[in-house]
This record gives structure tokens, C-alpha cells and sequence, in this order.
């Protein structure tokens, strides 16, 4: 299989902006052809997305970074808010970080909002305002990997740095009929991607392989038929590209039951508590609550739970809802039940703040996904429930 990557490489090197000789090379592929073939088929089937109608580094990155891990589709909506709501980097720099926190709330993975405020400051303080052109300087700030940088440039200012996302990787391993999965063979793919990015059209070169991931060379049924690479691709020579991408063999996913308080006050407040910075709802709000140990009844582990972490004597009544919620490495399922406040001042041992809060401010507040569907819940509820514990 390597000699399929050289073969890529050494075809660059050789001949790929000649006009005269064909670039390719003994191993057959032809990066020319195959620029030339991908870039006509992106003048015509090239998908008309919000940030690409913008120079704007700011717009760009903002679109780069919501696009990490999530699709297109679901990213739309918060892109075209959160350009109305921090136009800016000087805007975005200057909101608080709950702020922030909110217009992410849904997108999941929140060490990116995070890592995008506080990049947002760095630019302010240290580049005055403007996104760094200098590769390594744009992949020294907070959040920014190889794949986003390479994104990030060649959209804004159209740099010829290549880009190797998770439909990029299966886009190369088909063309390449890779024997491994990506993962194995990352320097390979990363040659690869950077030897086919056309030079002279490097913003559109990338944006027509994400959407050839994207919309033909999809996981599962590729139309391959429609794929301006077919007659290049080693996969669909073989009839292997069911099988290519190689997949990593994985486990179930972990599975954590977990105990979850609404605790109610006599002036029907409900307790709240902001996770700590670091992990991977960092900052965000919450109910609070924590893992059911072995042998543990959800009841009794929701008032150690409260006792541990915020110091107080709880009484834990009836059952509000059963959520599950899947995280990409593992699996929870929240047990909630409405509580009584007894005794204590609350305190944030295990986190960074707590707050009394009525029902109809409480959405005020960034939460996790998990955590929407309950309050949805006790808005349901609160219609019908007089007094819910007591
Ligand atoms: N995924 C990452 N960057 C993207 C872009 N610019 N367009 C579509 N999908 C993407």
C-alpha cells in the first residue's frame, strides 16, 4: 500500500503544474486529472454554504470551528446567530463567557466555545484584531489543529495548506484503497492531501473534497457513479469502497447511571450549580447529582451526592424523568427527582458556583443538552404540579 502515497507524491514533484506533461506517474494516478476533474465537478455541484460567500478570517474560522465533529446542516442556524450576536472578534472577545456559553448551548462539544472566546482575546491582545496568515501562529492559538488551520487559511485567504477532516480521510483511503484505518496511516493521508491541493485554486480545492465527502463519498452508499474521481479510484476498482474506510474495532460504549436532584426551596427556586472549567461540559450549568455507586438506590445516592458537593440535607421525592443521553465516548442515563431543601447553605465544593433560581430564569443559562430536556420536563410539569415534593 505505501507505494501508492509515494506514487502520489512523486507525481507532484515531478510534473503537477506543467502544462505540457501529465502529472502522474507509474503507479497511475494523475494529480492534474485529478485536480482538474474535482474542481469541475465542485463549479457545478459545489454546495452554496453561508461561510463560503465570506473572506471574512473571523466568519471562516467561526464556521471551521462549529464544523468540527457536527454537520453542516445543524451548523447553519448557529453560525448566522452567532454573527448576529458577536459580528466581531472584538465583540466576541469583550462577552463574558456565560454569553458565549449559551449561544453554543446545543452544539455540544463546549471546550470549543470556550477555546473560541479565549482565542478571541489572544487575537485582540496579541494580533491586533487580525486572524493570524502564519500557519504556526494560527496553530498556536487556542483549539486550532492541523485540519482547522489548513481549513481556516486556505477559505480566508486562500493558502495552499492542506486539510485532512473525517470525510477528507475517507474520501483519500478510498482513492488509495487503503488497508488500514485512517487512523494507522495518518502521515500517509496527510502526503497525500497536500500533494493533490491544486496550488493555483487551494480554496476551492478544499472545499470541493469536503463536499465530495460530504454529499458522493459518503460512509455508507456512496454514489459513486456521480464521483468525478471513479475512474481514478482505487476502491471502486476493487469494489471495496463498502469496505473502505477500514473501521477501528470498538466496544460498547461505557454506560453511566447517574442520580439527578431538582431541589426545590420554600420560594420555589431551584438549585443550580456551573461546572468547573476543565472536562467536557466545562462552565456549563446544571442539576446537580453524580454516579450511582454498586448496590446504591438512585434515592440514596442522590443525597450523598447533594450532601458531597454542595453540603446540604435534601429529602428526595418523586421521580421527574429518565433521560438517556449519548456522549461519543460513553453513555448516561439521568435518574431525576424532585427534592426538598432541609437544612444548610449550599456551597460549591465540587464546582465553581451555585444559584437559586426560578423556573423562568433559568433559561438564561447554558446547559448541556441532557439537562434542556429536563427543565422541558418541569415546565410540563409545574402547569399541573402545585407543591412537587412535600
Ligand atoms: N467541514 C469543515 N469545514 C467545512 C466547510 N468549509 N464546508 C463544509 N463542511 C466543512
Amino acid at each position: 500500500m505505501g507505494d501508492a502515497a509515494t506514487g502520489i507524491a512523486a507525481a507532484a514533484s515531478d510534473s503537477s503544474s506543467s502544462p505540457t506533461r501529465p502529472a502522474s506517474d507509474s503507479s497511475g494516478f494523475a494529480v492534474s486529472a485529478l485536480r482538474q476533474a474535482l474542481l469541475a465537478w465542485y463549479a457545478a455541484c459545489g454546495r452554496d454554504l453561508p461561510w463560503r460567500r465570506s473572506r471574512d478570517p473571523y466568519a471562516v474560522w467561526i464556521s471551521e470551528i462549529m464544523l468540527q465533529q457536527t454537520q453542516v446542516k445543524t451548523v447553519i442556524p448557529y453560525y448566522e446567530r452567532w454573527l448576529q450576536q458577536f459580528p466581531t472578534v472584538e465583540v466576541l472577545a469583550a462577552a463574558d463567557q456565560q454569553t458565549v456559553l449559551k449561544a453554543w448551548e446545543g452544539l455540544g462539544y463546549y471546550a470549543r466555545a470556550r477555546n473560541l472566546h479565549r482565542t478571541a482575546q489572544a487575537i485582540v491582545q496579541r494580533h491586533g484584531g487580525q486572524f493570524p496568515q502564519q500557519f504556526d501562529q494560527a496553530m498556536a492559538l487556542p483549539g486550532i489543529g492541523r485540519t482547522t488551520a489548513g481549513g481556516i487559511l486556505s477559505a480566508a485567504f486562500n493558502q495552499p495548506t492542506p486539510i485532512l477532516d473525517g470525510n477528507v480521510k475517507r474520501v483519500l483511503a478510498r482513492l488509495l484503497a487503503l488497508e488500514v484505518p485512517p487512523s494507522q496511516a495518518l502521515d500517509r493521508l496527510w502526503q497525500i492531501s497536500e500533494t493533490l491541493l491544486d496550488p493555483q485554486q487551494p480554496r476551492d480545492f478544499n472545499q470541493a473534497l469536503m463536499d465530495l465527502g460530504a454529499t458522493l463519498c459518503t460512509r455508507h452508499n456512496p454514489a459513486c457513479l456521480l464521483c468525478p474521481w471513479r475512474e481514478h479510484c482505487r476502491a471502486y476498482s476493487l469494489n471495496l469502497q463498502s469496505e473502505i474506510p477500514m473501521t477501528e474495532s470498538r466496544g460498547p460504549l461505557p454506560h453511566k447511571q447517574i442520580g439527578v436532584a431538582v431541589i426545590w426551596n420554600e420560594q420555589r427556586q431551584i438549585l443550580i450549580d456551573r461546572r468547573r472549567q476543565e472536562g467536557l461540559l466545562g462552565g456549563l450549568w446544571e442539576f446537580p447529582g453524580g454516579k450511582i455507586e454498586p448496590n446504591e438506590t438512585v434515592t440514596d445516592c442522590i443525597r450523598r451526592e447533594i450532601m458531597e458537593e454542595l453540603g446540604i440535607e435534601i429529602e428526595v421525592g418523586e421521580r421527574l424523568i429518565v433521560v438517556e443521553h449519548a456522549y461519543t465516548h460513553f453513555r448516561v442515563t439521568l435518574n431525576v427527582h424532585h427534592c426538598r431543601h432541609l437544612s444548610g447553605e449550599p456551597q460549591p465544593i465540587e464546582c465553581d458556583e451555585v444559584k437559586w433560581v426560578t423556573l423562568d430564569e433559568i433559561e438564561q443559562y447554558p446547559f448541556p443538552k441532557a439537562n434542556v430536556v429536563i427543565i422541558e420536563a418541569l415546565k410540563d410539569s409545574a402547569a399541573s404540579v402545585e407543591s412537587p415534593v412535600g
